[in-house]
């Protein structure tokens, strides 16, 4: 069984919408999602999920529940099973336990030290006296009660030891608070103190909902100690695995299909205080594959709003690459000098943000015009470095219709011909990431545009397995029934259900699930993921038409009517269309050719 304390917990963290939303099309209706009832035919919503309540209910059959009725109704899941689904969901791990031998979850004296830790520096913001000038700060920066209580911000009293007592008063050790971050240690001071000291607290929380660190501002800028200070990395909080505010911002960014990335809490927080919901931040760090891969969950359009010195163009552009390699699509917006979005937002207001947003400009784009403004097409030499700081990324976009269009567009401002830059980026293409469960194995030495030796089908599910973001584009061009093996079907029926499959599902039935093990479990290096993608859908799909067509010359043999021969004909002809614009020769000759010749880029152009 699962004790109630743990379901209360999966249910509080579980986010309703983000369950309910795989199985139906959710839209957003007000502080509710509406959706056609998935329960009984309708073709106008009478569906409503109310995430503020953590139910659902049909107003047409009158259908209502929670989370995990939900899940048992639409699945056939038993309770426990049920609890299990919407528990892997938010990241809450769910051990059955016996009553009287709970097994601990390691982390959860951090967690339950955050939790408390969260509470106390809350206490302390609304506290009639001691929060009086913090509330103060946060109002001359525009951010009131409303949105202080939203993202939990709190306020650490500029005392040496005041959380420690606090904590100590509860039973709160030293060793736990060390361990958390939130204590700190000096040769000069036999006792630890409060690492936060007279700084406004924003809880960093994980997916879950737990929060896992704190970053602290301090109220004025004061040249003896840093603007912000944030928790070390503990075992619970990985700073590169982490968007500050991706789980407030996640429906918003699915509905509009868009979001920003900014620098720092206050940009955030000021930018949800005037409407922008769909916002993250990286809090100070570069952004990273892991960033990339979480935003990639819920749109492919990514703005970023960094700073627009020096520095702030390096961090954009070397962001804009990594998320280019994850199949993102970035672009830059480009704020006033001196501005950053709290300061451009709380002056001008959002319709001038709007404004700026609107005026986005792809990354390849704006890497051109600063380089023309810098005056690098002017002469022969300076256009040489250009190409040689394009390059990057052009190699970067994994997904290659964009690469195609990059290219083009390099070629056009640089005048090097689209085969020679071609031919440079052959050189040293980005491979497949590796598996998240690195076995710490020497990958096999890639060679350049192999196609794998293994079948489509697997090769296809190998790709999709270790680069969830190639799904989408999958899903244009290929389905379930396009696979011949049914037990490759399946595999590909549960991605569709679960694009970030890792495991097999509880549904799932032995073989399939033993085929999946050994798929995750191939290390085979494919080298260019974008290429090798492309080919295996291709493959997968012309197989599958020449099934089709094998099937459709039968039909022919066999009709009689005159007007089905002319329906299949006219079926057969659009079949072989599609086939020959797939495959303009034969596969094999291609496969061979691009075998063959690893630098030769016409094969599948
Ligand atoms: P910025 O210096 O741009 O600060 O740092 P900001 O976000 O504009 O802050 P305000 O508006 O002055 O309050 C951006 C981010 O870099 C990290 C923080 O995460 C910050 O939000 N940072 C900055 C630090 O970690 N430490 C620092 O001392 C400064
Ligand atoms: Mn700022």
């Amino acid at each position: 069984m699962i004790p109630d304390d743990v379901v209360e917990e999966v249910r509080a963290r579980a986010d309703i919408v983000d369950v309910i939303g795989e199985f139906v099309e959710l839209k957003k209706a007000g502080r509710e999602f509406k959706a056609n009832c998935p329960f009984h035919e309708e073709r106008t919503p009478s569906f409503y999920v109310v995430p503020d309540k953590g139910f659902y209910k049909c107003f047409g059959c009158a259908k209502s529940g929670d989370v995990f009725s939900f899940v048992m109704e639409k699945t056939g899941l038993d309770f426990v099973e049920a609890v299990k689904h919407v528990a892997g969901r938010s990241g809450v791990e769910v051990r059955e336990v016996k009553r009287d031998n709970p097994e601990e979850d390691p982390h959860r004296p951090l967690y339950e030290l955050n939790a408390f830790a969260r509470d106390w520096f809350g206490q302390q913001l609304v506290d009639e006296n001691e929060g009086r000038v913090a509330r103060e700060y946060l109002e001359g920066r525009g951010i009131d009660a409303d949105t202080a209580e939203r993202f939990g911000l709190g306020w650490a009293p500029d005392e040496w030891r005041a959380l420690r007592d606090a904590a100590a008063k509860h039973g709160i050790g030293d060793a736990l608070m060390e361990e958390a971050g939130l204590l700190s240690r000096s040769e000069r001071s036999p006792e630890p103190y409060d690492k936060f000291r007279g700084r406004i607290i924003f809880p960093i929380e994980a997916m879950s909902g737990k929060v896992v660190a704190f970053g602290g501002r301090i109220l004025a800028d004061r040249s003896d100690a840093p603007k912000y200070l944030n928790s070390p990395e503990t075992p619970i909080y990985h700073k590169g695995q982490l968007l500050y505010g991706l789980r407030w911002a996640r429906h918003a960014i699915r509905l509009d299909d868009c979001v920003l990335v900014v620098e720092g809490y206050m940009d955030l927080v000021a930018l949800a205080a005037h409407g922008f919901e769909n916002v993250v931040a990286t809090l100070g760090t570069a952004l990273t594959e892991e960033h990339a891969r979480l935003v990639s969950r819920y749109t492919k359009r990514v703005l970023l709003l960094f700073d627009s010195d020096a520095a702030g163009l390096k961090a954009t552009f070397r962001a804009g690459d990594t998320l280019l390699e994850a199949s993102l699509h970035p672009a830059v917006v480009t704020l006033p000098p001196g501005e950053d979005p709290d300061t451009l937002v709380r002056t001008k207001g959002a319709d001038t943000l709007r404004g700026h947003l609107d005026d986005a400009v792809d990354v390849l784009d704006r890497k051109l015009q600063i380089l023309d403004e810098r005056a690098y097409f002017d002469s022969i030499e300076r256009t040489r470095s250009a190409v040689d700081r394009l390059l990057p990324t052009l190699r970067a976009a994994a997904d290659p219709t964009l690469r195609d269009i990059y290219v083009k567009k390099v070629a056009d401002r640089t005048g090097v011909r689209r085969e020679t830059l071609e031919a440079e980026l052959a050189r040293a293409g980005p491979a497949v990431p590796r598996p998240r469960h690195d076995t710490g194995r020497a990958p096999r030495a890639a060679s350049s545009a192999r196609l794998p030796r293994m079948g489509a089908e697997r090769a296809l599910l190998q790709i999709l397995l270790r680069a969830p973001e190639f799904f989408d584009r999958a899903m244009e061009r290929v389905g379930p029934g396009d696979f011949v093996d049914p037990v490759y079907r399946a595999i590909f029926e549960a991605l569709l259900d679960e694009p970030e499959l890792r495991a097999p599902t509880p549904s799932m039935d032995e073989t399939t699930a033993a085929r999946l093990h050994e798929l995750l479990d191939d290390d085979e290096e494919i080298a260019h993921a974008g290429r090798a993608f492309d080919d295996t859908v291709s493959r997968v799909r012309v197989a599958a038409l020449d099934r089709r067509l094998q099937d459709i010359d039968r039909r022919i043999a066999d009709a009689v009517g005159e007007d089905t021969k002319r329906e299949l004909t006219e079926e057969k002809l659009r079949l072989s269309r599609e086939r020959r614009e797939l495959a303009p020769d034969d596969w094999t000759t291609t496969a061979r050719r691009l075998k063959d010749d690893p630098n030769n880029n016409d094969g599948n152009r």
